[in-house]
């Protein structure tokens, strides 16, 4: 399937045409017209309920999108996926997250090999380790317990963990310490470790492939700290690292001994990889039971993306609804808004899961395409964004949809605040479709000259996602959402959502201006006259330091 049979398809036209149609509906018009909608256009699964009435789509849309994916082979695409087949083209590799939540009785072969036993005897090797070190029966060098765990890695194999941590806090060993590294500006280390006690700390290096610049160089600097502070004997590395890999070579070359590595396999993303031994952070702080809720509510979410009727489906939804905003609205953008801040890292976990894998020119014969690939994912937790960016949602002169994501019940009640909470969330939703017109502002009395200002045009899409309550298990569901949504939009635009090539070129870049920085004698540019410069300024600034 070419880039050319989606814009040209009878689908795609078809929809093009239903878009021009409904020039002029209005969510006011849609909603006065059926008095049902609102308890219509509505999904649950694996415990989420998703209202998408406040979308600028009718029956008639859904249809249409819905035939799409029929015809984009969006379900054929699942299935493989699934299934194990290598599906990541360009790698050559199976797309198989879903076997990291898979239960054991299942099985799900690579290259005729089932892989769900592997999986479980790493999780429960995970699970032994974290219950050793959470009881205090893993020491450190000097024989001290581990009160603080420090999780180094970058990409996928951080944002997850931070995200998860953030999230799960509420269910969080409290007299333990959860940290984590990313950055390779000195900072993030020095900040993270400036009041730990080495004999106490334990550093998880987490790493696919175990030579990621930024991970490495903050690696070693955690060994030169942990070794100044033990009195520099070499064994103590064992006691303080470990690592999680699928690079046992490298892991060995650092000196981690692959005792202490749990790995992963090249079939599982960097950005798909919080509920691999990647999370082993969130295993330490939560405990196994929990983190196995969580895979629960991973797979859950799986089941329901793999068998409910496209209809009801929600990743189905949610990636068609994408599709429909982004290709015939143009919108470029998607705001993510969580009305709970634990779920503060999730618009950035978000992030890299949806750019990272739909930030795609070409479709996967190598063709240009010619239609708009991944919208720019972003937000902030509610009701923080309302003081901040959501007067350009309500009347700037872009569309952005929004996801507003909510829970039923709170975690830390206080007073009635919740119920403020979640009166802002759904208020917003009423404002952003139904805004405020002219006529009601001038009723309010006012002056004519301030009217347009005040005016709120409305008919600003949203979905809303409510959860009973944030657990391992409802985190599960909703990361499996977002992780199949991407999919799905992935799979009509015939992209490979699963590799990365974009990123390599600044990496490669970066290699070759370390040394141009560092070199005592003056090196040879051969770069364009901006770069030079920009590298002979900090040169003579490092130099006059
Ligand atoms: O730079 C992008 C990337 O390759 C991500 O895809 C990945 O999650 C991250 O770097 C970290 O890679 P690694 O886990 O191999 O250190």
């Amino acid at each position: 399937m070419s880039a050319k049979t989606l814009s040209t398809s009878a689908e795609w036209k078809a929809l093009a045409r239903h878009w021009r149609a409904l020039h002029g509906t209005t969510l006011k018009g849609l909603f006065d017209a059926d008095a049902t909608r609102g308890t219509r256009f509505v999904a649950d699964g694996a415990g989420l309920h998703l209202d998408y009435s406040k979308n600028l789509a009718t029956d008639e849309t859904l249809g249409l999108l819905q035939k799409l994916a029929k015809a984009r082979g969006v379900f054929t695409r699942r299935d493989a996926m699934f299934r194990g087949d290598k599906i990541n083209e360009t790698e050559k590799r199976a797309v198989l997250h879903v076997a990291l939540r898979a239960p054991r009785s299942e099985r799900i072969l690579v290259d005729g090999v089932d892989v769900v036993p592997e999986v479980h005897a790493v999780l429960d090797r995970m699970a032994a380790f974290s219950n050793k070190v959470r009881s205090g029966e893993w020491r450190g060098h000097s024989g001290k317990p581990i009160r603080n765990v420090i999780s180094i890695g970058i990409g996928g194999s951080d944002l997850g963990p931070v995200m998860a941590y953030e999230a799960l806090k509420h269910y969080s060993r409290r007299d333990m310490s959860f940290r984590f590294v990313s950055n390779v500006d000195p900072t993030d280390f020095v900040e993270a470790t400036r009041d730990l006690d080495a004999e106490e700390t334990l550093f998880i290096v987490c790493s696919k492939t175990f030579t990621t610049l930024e991970t490495l160089t903050n690696a070693h600097a955690a060994r030169d700290w942990c070794l100044q502070q033990l009195g520099g004997d070499e064994r103590a590395v064992a006691k303080h690292f470990v690592a999680v890999s699928t690079n046992a070579t490298e892991v060995e070359k650092f000196g981690i001994d692959t005792a202490n590595m749990f790995g992963f396999w090249d079939w599982v993303g960097g950005r798909y990889s919080m509920d691999s031994a990647i999370g082993l952070s969130t295993m330490l702080a939560i405990g196994p039971d929990a983190f196995r809720e969580m895979l629960g509510g991973f797979h859950a979410m799986d089941e329901h993306f793999r068998t409910a009727p496209a209809e009801k489906n929600l990743p189905l939804l949610m990636g068609l609804l994408s599709i429909w905003y982004n290709n015939f609205f143009a919108a470029q953008t998607v705001a993510v808004l969580p009305y709970a801040q634990y779920l503060k890292r999730f618009p950035a976990y978000l992030q890299q899961l949806t750019m990272e894998s739909n930030g795609k020119h070409v479709t996967l014969d190598g063709t240009r395409v010619d239609y708009a690939t991944g919208p720019i994912y972003w937000g902030e937790p509610g009701s923080n964004g309302q003081h901040s960016f959501y007067q350009l949602i309500h009347q700037g002169t872009r569309l952005i949809p929004c996801d507003f994501i909510g829970f039923e019940h709170a975690l830390t009640p206080l007073g009635g605040q919740h119920d403020l909470l979640m009166a802002n969330l759904i208020a917003q939703t009423e404002a952003l479709a139904f805004g405020k017109m002219p006529e009601q502002v001038r009723a309010e009395g006012t002056p004519d000259w301030l009217v347009p200002h005040r005016v709120c045009a409305g008919n600003r899409p949203t979905n809303t996602i409510l959860v009973e309550r944030l657990t391992p298990y409802s985190l599960g569901t909703l990361v499996a959402l977002y992780e199949h949504s991407v999919f799905v939009q992935g799979a009509i635009w015939n992209i490979d959502s699963f590799d990365q090539w974009g990123v390599e070129l600044g990496k490669q870049l970066a290699n070759k201006v370390i040394p141009q920085l560092r070199d005592a004698r003056e090196p040879k540019l051969g770069h364009d006259s901006s770069t030079n410069a920009l590298i002979r300024r900090y040169r003579a600034a490092r130099k006059a330091n």
